[in-house]
């Protein structure tokens, strides 16, 4: 019996040797160690060696065993490595076009920001940017919004003290500038606004731009023309447009000005509320309380002023019927802009 481990030893050695296939490692498997393989029959023979021998017998049957296993399972890692290094040649096409990685792109509401901005710099406006975290004086006050005024309930804001908040609109970039400049002036305030607002056609934050203009005898058909050409610009020529009749503590007259819901074509939906029009901005003549209250003559000049909303414009241009989407980072709405 001894011999025959020593033979079986040797030949399992020999063959392992051989094999240059991962799927011949089975069949040797198989043949020396299965249940009915090679080694088993041998050791049925070790129940007819004398006791004396047994002992002696069993030992180096357990370390021919234990070798051949061994070198059985270093075979199988080197084929098992070599037949996936094979496989992953096989794998790369070189014909292949490389990865290359996503490329970024401005946000709708930054490019319709952008829009706005340059059609007015080519009416010879100027750019001029503002704190998002703004003093009362000029959110409300310097805006003759004095403190219980009722206009303030259409601006529930976040309040960081008594005195300071979230601007809850781009307005009070009026007061800044005129408080540190002379007329003429031209200028628009692109910017973030805050307000206590949220449904499909309000966010908590949102975008504005700020637009005014003093000088001397600036009339309201100045207004109009600045405005009709810019929703000229934005939306076509073909767009209708209406001023109606409203109310801003810092304007004098002042109006709303609608387009033609392009969303249902003026005809009644949803985004528009049924009337088929939608708010873009409001405007009108510079209140001459706000004129004294920044050291302006009012009799000496005049001005218009008006604010829109960013969102609203690009859904508007774009056909977007819940502002929320510009929020939402889903990657396959902003990338279709
Ligand atoms: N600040 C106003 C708002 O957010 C919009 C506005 C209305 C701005 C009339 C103006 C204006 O400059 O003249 O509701």
């Amino acid at each position: 019996m001894e011999q025959e481990l020593l033979n079986l030893q040797n030949e399992a050695r020999g063959n392992l040797n051989q094999l240059t296939e991962a799927g011949q490692l089975e069949e040797f498997r198989i043949r020396y160690l299965g249940r009915k393989g090679l080694f088993s029959t041998i050791m049925r023979e070790l129940s007819a060696a004398s006791p004396e021998e047994r002992p002696r017998l069993g030992q180096l049957a357990n370390s021919v065993r234990a070798e051949i296993e061994q070198l059985f399972d270093e075979k199988k890692t080197t084929l098992d490595n070599s037949s996936s290094r094979a496989q992953g040649a096989n794998a790369i096409d070189l014909s292949l076009p490389g990865r290359y990685p996503e490329r970024g792109r401005l946000h709708p509401v930054t490019q319709i920001m952008t829009e706005v901005c340059s059609i007015f710099e080519a009416l010879g406006f100027s750019v001029a940017e503002g704190p998002d975290v703004e003093h009362d004086h000029y959110n409300f006050e310097a805006l003759n919004i004095p403190a219980h005024h009722p206009a303030r309930d259409m601006h529930d804001t976040f309040y960081v003290s008594e005195s300071i908040l979230l601007r809850t609109h781009t307005s009070p970039m009026q007061a800044r500038i005129m408080e540190s400049k002379q007329p003429p002036l031209r200028v628009i305030a692109p910017g973030k606004v805050y307000r206590c607002d949220s449904d499909i056609t309000h966010t908590p934050m949102f975008h504005q731009v700020e637009g005014f203009l003093v000088d001397t005898k600036v009339s309201f058909a100045d207004l109009k023309g600045i405005l009709t050409v810019f929703t000229q610009k934005m939306f076509g020529e073909e767009l209708a447009l209406r001023f109606r009749p409203s109310f801003f503590p810092f304007t004098e007259p002042s109006a709303e000005v609608d387009i033609a819901c392009v969303i249902c074509g003026g005809k009644g939906c949803r985004v528009c509320k049924q009337t088929g029009w939608l708010e873009i901005l409001g405007a009108g003549m510079i209140d001459p309380e706000v004129f004294k209250m920044v050291g302006y003559d009012p009799e000496i000049y005049s001005g218009f002023a008006f604010g829109l909303g960013i969102e609203r414009i690009a859904m508007l241009k774009y056909g977007i019927n819940d502002i929320r989407l510009y929020y939402e980072n889903d990657l396959r709405f902003l990338s279709q802009f």
